[in-house]
């Protein structure tokens, strides 16, 4: 491997301030600012001397992304530039260097430069400035590995074969001479099959055939394998381990197919903001997006709406074994010719970069929701596939009859909103059918991705009617998209609320699109997908109310919808006669694991009493396997008895964030969905905290980031009023 050196630290940014990377370049309020504030030129600085016998080797810059417009200069001189605010800037610094000290100077433009994709239009979403990801030092032989590329043909063979095309990197034009040795090794790191062979060029194809007992790479069992690389030259040595996965993944005309297994598609957008720290939430962090879309959201897939995401990220869904949609940025936008051929470079710089992840199963190379533009449309589809044949493509559209250059249609459908008129009137289909939306007389592959999102914003603090008729959407849409025979699946827009620009959103600068808000805290839709996860890895039960007698209109909590994945669940009111109910399968019969809904109806008159008599507690019980396996309480007179204060990780490296939960909780442990009241927050000992230290809850939590600085404890200590401090210790390692 070259040698990767963290160059993360000791930053000078606009001449004054010491920073750390990942580092946003304005931290931004969390609503009601104007985006206007980080658009422009910043500067960061440093100043460093070069490892010890440097010389005869290559060193360069690795800057994981910068948004947007990159200058890099070394010892005053321009030696990179880049226009993509998501991808690698790499910058050899070899024959700029001085022995001593050498001065570093980047100057990132965070203006919405329009020549730069996704820039010249408007777009639904903020793009802040920074040198938002990791950057590093790369220290290598002149003649080094410079990636690969890893395909294995014939997964669904007893035996497998795997091919790795290397190529390397020779800037000083060496004459190109050498061994590469491959090792093949398991996930424990046990090697399994080995070859070797002589340079003769830039590049260099290996092949492994006649592999034995490989384990596929799937949702469930995520197998990875490394392929380890040593290349001996006379120009010297370079190791390179590259990790991948055996799967086979298609979209045909009858369904998403993963290992020759069918798979309905789960999934939701994402997109990379954070609040106050715009993009620039580090490693840990991205990591924890992805746990959270797999393990609490239980989704198979995200799209990475509308960009390439952080390597940290896409490493993580590997883990994980959640499928990812990766597409280029853009956003309704089609620029000049200068613009479509950066976008072209957008989708070279994303598969060159992420080839290798067995996550993602498809490209997305059209803008998204852009019109149809046959010649720039076919380049992106070409180049694309001339890189990674492996892999189909898609671009995401929302116009019908849209000339198909991709190999899957790839549809936003928000039939479900089109008859908006007042907030509740609903469309009665919740998704068109595929030839209705392409226009063709024959099915394609198809996967709808997107739907809901501005239909029908909703904030985790709305009224508790709008919050019902948010999870009824999400769970019309995902029930038609599991009935929709020959549809891959279906991606919902989307997981968080966002930051936007002030021509989209609430007002505010936030879209409240997300099945989860800001902090990544579930709203009630988000356990509309947790629900749909089976019962063996986890069982969710989550009645869809805020339990009071006087939150919706008229009264009363009926009917209650209960997400849950249970067989059938129990309604314990008061001291009336349990009721069961069973999932509903006349409105829901596609779903895996439709809700459970109580209606009036169910009940004896006063079951749950009438406004005016005495309101009582209640239990709802899940029951799985003929027992009582989950529960909910709720109290008739809840009152905020504590403050929860629950860290994503009690351990965090040096320079690594994470995040902290805090709820206002009453005595039976619900939130306090109603609490407004600010907490302040203090850290001290190794880290640092993200945002303000004074806070308000928005539908009973809030959360923060915290970023380990050094090594050694950190005490969290929140407070709220009349609750006083909670303490929290974790610990910088
Ligand atoms: C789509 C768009 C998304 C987002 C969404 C809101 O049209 O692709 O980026 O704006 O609408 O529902």
């Amino acid at each position: 491997m070259p040698e990767l050196i963290s160059f993360n630290e000791n930053w000078l940014f606009e001449g004054t301030q010491q920073v750390r990377l990942p580092h946003t370049a304005v931290e931004v309020p969390y609503h009601y600012f104007d985006e206007k504030c980080y658009q422009r030129a910043f500067t960061y600085e440093k100043t460093f001397t070069p490892p010890n016998g440097w010389q005869g080797t290559e060193l360069s810059l690795l800057l994981e992304a910068a948004m947007a417009d990159a200058k890099i200069y070394l010892n005053g001189d321009l030696i990179a530039e880049h226009k993509d605010g998501y991808t690698p800037i790499h910058a050899r610094l070899t024959d700029g260097l001085t022995d001593g000290e050498n001065h570093l100077r980047i100057v990132i433009d965070g203006s919405e430069n329009p020549e730069i994709p996704p820039f010249g239009g408007r777009i639904d979403y903020l793009c802040f400035a920074g040198i938002y990801r990791d950057v590093w030092l790369v220290q290598n032989a002149p003649l080094a590995i410079e990636t690969v590329k890893i395909e294995t043909p014939d997964v669904l063979n007893a035996t497998k074969t795997l091919t790795a095309q290397v190529y390397f990197s020779n800037p000083q034009k060496k004459v190109i001479s050498g061994t590469l040795e491959a090792t093949l090794k398991d996930s424990e790191g046990n090697p399994i099959a080995h070859t070797q062979a002589e340079l003769t060029g830039e590049r260099l194809l290996l092949q492994m055939d006649n592999l034995q007992n490989i384990e596929l790479w799937d949702v469930d069992a995520p197998h990875l394998y490394t392929l380890d690389l040593a290349l001996k030259s006379p120009h010297g040595d370079d190791h390179h381990t590259t990790r991948f996965g055996f799967r086979h993944a298609e979209f045909t005309t009858d369904g998403f197919f993963l290992n020759g297994r069918s798979l309905k598609i789960r999934g939701l957008n994402r997109h990379q903001s954070f609040p106050y720290s715009g993009y620039a939430i580090g490693r840990s962090g991205q990591e924890r997006d992805a746990d959270l879309l797999k393990y609490d959201l239980r989704l198979n897939l995200v799209r990475t709406s509308h960009y390439p995401q952080s390597t940290a990220f896409l490493n993580r869904c590997d883990e994980i074994g959640l499928l990812v949609f990766e597409e280029i940025p853009g956003w309704q936008h089609i620029g000049g010719e200068k613009w479509k051929a950066e976008s072209v470079e957008n989708v070279r710089r994303m598969i060159t970069r992420d080839w290798n992840h067995p996550s993602i199963i498809i490209w997305g190379v059209r803008i998204n929701e852009s019109e149809d533009d046959h010649a720039f449309y076919t380049e992106t589809n070409r180049v694309a596939r001339a890189l990674d044949p492996t892999r189909q493509t898609g671009g995401v559209r929302c116009i019908e009859d849209s000339e198909l250059l991709e190999d899957v249609y790839t549809m936003n459908d928000f039939n479900l909103g089109s008859h908006e008129i007042s907030g509740s009137n609903r469309a009665a289909r919740p998704l068109r059918d595929q030839r209705e939306v392409t226009g063709l007389d024959h099915d394609v592959p198809y996967l709808i991705t997107e739907y809901n999102g501005h239909m029908f914003p909703t904030k985790a603090h709305d009224q508790e009617l709008r919050q019902i008729e948010h999870v009824t959407r999400h769970l019309q849409v995902l029930n038609a998209a599991f009935g929709a025979k020959g549809t891959a699946g279906a991606i919902g827009w989307c997981a968080f609320d966002y930051n936007t620009h002030s021509d989209f959103g609430a007002g505010d600068r936030i879209c409240y699109h997300g099945v989860a808000d800001m902090y990544r805290e579930l709203k009630f839709a988000g356990h509309v997908y947790a629900s749909q996860g089976e019962p063996e890895g986890g069982l969710v039960l989550e009645p869809v109310t805020l339990y009071a007698r006087g939150e919706r209109n008229i009264n009363g909590i009926l009917p209650l919808t209960v997400l849950t994945n249970c067989d059938s669940v129990e309604l314990r009111y008061g001291t009336a006669t349990p009721i069961r109910g069973e999932p509903d399968r006349i409105n829901y019969p596609h779903l895996p694991h439709p809700p459970v809904v109580f209606r009036l109806e169910d009940f004896p008159e006063d079951a749950l009493g009438n406004w005016g008599t005495a309101w009582d507690d209640c239990e709802v019980v899940g029951i799985w396997n003929g027992e009582a396996a989950i529960s909910r309480k709720y109290c008739a007179a809840p009152l905020l008895t504590s403050l929860s204060v629950v860290p994503d990780a009690t351990e965090i490296a040096d320079g690594q964030d994470v995040r902290v939960m805090v709820r206002a909780l009453d005595q039976v442990g619900n939130k306090a969905r109603h609490a407004a009241d600010p907490v302040t927050i203090e850290v001290k000992g190794a880290a640092r905290l993200h945002g303000p230290a004074l806070v308000p809850l928005r539908a009973g939590s809030t959360g923060f980031w915290l970023r380990a600085e050094g090594t050694g404890p950190i005490t969290i200590s929140v407070s709220l009023g009349s609750l006083g401090t909670t303490e929290t210790f974790l610990t910088a390692i």
